[in-house]
């Protein structure tokens, strides 16, 4: 075996989907070279220049966040105090604040300077192990500020230390100036699309599926139209009412669907014939002091894959911590740790559609690796506020 470099001593959570629960290999070793993992698995003696002892601390893939909106300008910091008061998201929304505010403040912003703030958001996630990280649009709602921030988002990418994945969320609010012709907006970010494609400024498209943003229909123009463009499809679904957006996204095999609050079991069977992910969201329902949990019950049952994310953005979800996200995720809603570990990894994976790249230690993978100073896995999960990283390991 020819490796650059290997890491031993280690015990590993390989997260393979041929092995049962984690992957556990407990005297492991990962061995590298240029910048895929050539070996993940018992501890082999092999020539290689470089050896990096872990003195028994874990590896897992490195962590994958797939649900984000991390590029904008401005907080809520005042809404949160509104709501603190009793005014509810909904109420926020209706009077013209929530979504839009940060909308105006990320319009008003110029691009350095959303660069800049989205740099730092990028280093809480990756200070915890994260090498891989989605970013939606969303915040711009026109042409212009739309473009401005998928080329931020791929400005990002020059610092070249983490994976970003871009998405168009395009029908994330209805914008002033459309609000006596919801068609006309819906032309315009559907026209948008073939350039988006034809740039690769994104590699999926997302909309907010729900009362205060779009309707089913209106949804499935937008989709249509991304369909005909060949981007993948993801979708805000289910989230404060049920609307059948998981049934939604599982007809246009949407790579996930998000939220989930009020999904249906109707809604969990389409997604599991569709291999959509449900992506699990606790730091917006533990924002807005949700009581409706998703029905985790029923995506087991059915077989749906489940993921966990951080949905950081200045709203509903202030949360700058996928470690937070698993512990949140267990505590209200009862994901296991293997549950919430698979949500970070190997099923953040494939609701990105990156399942052949990331989120396993196999031989093939980017050697993405995230290293813990922990005894056994669940510490990932059970503590709140505390990072055990030893070692973050990304490569291009
Ligand atoms: O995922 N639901 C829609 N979008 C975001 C909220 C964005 C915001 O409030 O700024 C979400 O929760
Ligand atoms: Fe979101």
């Amino acid at each position: 075996m020819r490796a650059d470099r290997v890491f031993t001593n280690a015990r590993l959570a390989t997260m393979a989907p041929d092995m049962p629960g984690l992957g556990v290999v407990e005297r492991g070793m990962v061995a590298e070279a240029g910048g895929r993992i050539v070996y993940a698995g018992q501890r082999e003696a092999i020539d290689v220049a470089e050896i990096i002892d872990c003195e028994g601390r874990w590896i897992t893939p490195g962590l994958i966040d797939c649900h984000t909106h991390l590029l904008y300008a401005g907080d809520r910091a005042a809404e949160f105090e509104a709501r603190l008061e009793g005014a509810s998201y909904e109420d926020i929304a209706r009077a013209g604040g929530g979504i839009m505010s940060t909308v105006r403040a990320t319009r008003a912003a110029p691009k350095f300077a959303l660069l800049a703030a989205a740099r730092a958001r990028l280093e809480a996630l990756k200070s915890e192990g994260v090498t891989t990280v989605e970013i939606k649009s969303g915040y711009g709602l026109d042409e212009a500020a739309e473009l401005k921030l998928l080329r931020v988002i791929a400005g990002l990418r020059v610092s070249n230390d983490v994976d970003i994945a871009a998405t168009f969320l395009g029908p994330h609010a209805l914008p002033a100036e459309f609000a006596r012709d919801r068609a006309g907006f819906l032309r315009m970010i559907c026209n948008l699309l073939p350039l988006i494609a034809a740039e690769g400024l994104a590699e999926a498209v997302d909309g907010f599926c729900e009362g205060i943003a779009f309707s089913p229909e209106e949804i499935s123009i937008f989709l249509e139209a991304a369909r005909a463009c060949g981007l993948p499809v993801k979708l805000h679904a289910d989230q404060l009412s049920n609307l059948h957006g998981a049934a939604l996204a599982a007809r246009f095999s949407a790579l996930s669907a998000d939220h989930l609050e009020y999904t249906d079991e109707d809604g969990a069977a389409a997604m599991a014939s569709a291999g959509t992910v449900a992506v699990i969201l606790p730091g917006a329902f533990y924002t807005l002091r949700e009581r409706q949990a998703p029905p985790v019950e029923a995506f087991r049952r059915h077989g749906v894959k489940m993921a966990v994310a951080t949905d950081l953005n200045p709203g509903t979800s202030p949360l700058f911590s996928l470690l937070l996200a698993m512990n949140m995720a267990a505590t209200q809603f009862r994901l296991t740790v293997e549950e919430c570990l698979l949500g970070v990894t190997r099923h953040a994976a494939a609701a990105l559609g990156r399942g052949e790249t990331v989120g396993t230690l196999e031989p093939g993978k980017k050697c993405h690796l995230a290293i813990w100073d922990i005894e056994r896995p669940a510490e990932l999960v059970y503590r709140i506020g505390f990072n055990p990283l030893w070692r973050r390991v990304w490569s291009a």
